[in-house]
């Protein structure tokens, strides 16, 4: 029988707010930032590093969070998918895919990083 994972206190602000849990240090910061904080917009695609659908900004960078351990990032700034939102408004992005029926952020936060890349993707989009 393995010994249990040790737990480790993560500190996060997230979507500007800050949030301290107790996790297992073996925890990727995708599960908890859906298991702890209920933040569900980062989904669970592929747990491979190759469909993007996890995608959030840490610390400013693109970051694709079924690879980071949440141990890792104590301290960052997270900003997801629902923290695009403004004011209870969509971001244009948000509004493009839900338009488009877009049922997951593909890389979303790599182009909205920037702004002419997020023109660009409108194009596309139509
Ligand atoms: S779930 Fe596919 S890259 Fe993270």
């Amino acid at each position: 029988m393995s010994p249990k994972p040790a737990n480790a206190r993560l500190r996060l602000t997230v979507n500007g707010d800050p949030h301290d849990v107790v996790i297992d240090q073996s925890r990727t910061l995708l599960e908890v930032l859906r298991q702890d904080l209920g933040l569900t917009g980062s989904k669970h695609g592929c747990d491979l590093g190759e469909c993007g659908a996890c995608a959030v900004i840490l610390d400013g960078q693109p970051v694709l969070s079924c690879l980071v351990l949440a141990v890792d990032v104590d301290g960052s700034a997270v900003t997801t998918v629902e923290g695009l939102a403004t004011d209870g408004r969509l971001h244009p992005l948000q509004e493009a895919f839900a338009d488009l029926g877009g049922a997951q952020y593909f890389g979303v936060f790599e182009f909205a990083a920037d702004a002419e890349a997020e023109h660009e993707v409108r194009v596309v989009l139509g």
